[in-house]
């Protein structure tokens, strides 16, 4: 899957760390948006959509989460919990975001600038765009 749990280059001295994203540092493309969730309520489910055109990396700047994902074939499951662990998903991955911890900060990088209509948001509709791209 196109998909990569990275460990973060972290800048580190005697005054404490610091992680910089850039692309070609901690991430594989260019950022053009950030966005993060917090306050997220217990059982709550997130994301639940696939995106035709972003990229995004997902960083648990606080706390802790769960992010599952599925490219139509395989699915897979990563828990972030260290803000020196990202998970980089391409483009055309559906992704779920839960189990998140009440102090939770998720960060979430994006190759894109938002565009609604870029969202598939019925699973369904997803298998079908996969399919027709085989
Ligand atoms: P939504 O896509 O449901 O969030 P998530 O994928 O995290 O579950 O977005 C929630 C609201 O925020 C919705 O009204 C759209 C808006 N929004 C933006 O305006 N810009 C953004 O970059 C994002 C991700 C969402």
């Amino acid at each position: 899957m196109n998909s990569r749990l990275m460990d973060l280059r972290v800048n580190g001295d005697e005054r404490g760390k610091l992680v910089a994203v850039e692309k070609g540092v901690n991430c594989p493309f260019e950022v053009k948006r950030a966005f993060y969730i917090f306050g997220t309520k217990d059982k709550a489910r997130r994301g639940c959509h696939a995106n035709r055109k972003s990229q995004f990396l997902f960083i648990a700047l606080k706390g802790s989460c769960r992010v599952e994902f599925s490219d139509g074939n395989a699915e897979e499951s990563v828990l972030l919990d260290s803000p020196t662990k990202a998970l980089w998903l391409d483009k055309m991955i559906w992704k779920e975001m839960f189990d998140f911890s009440e102090d939770a900060v998720l960060l979430v990088l994006s190759s894109e600038k938002y565009d609604a209509g870029e969202y598939i948001r019925s699973r369904e509709e997803f298998l079908k765009a996969k399919e027709a791209k085989k």
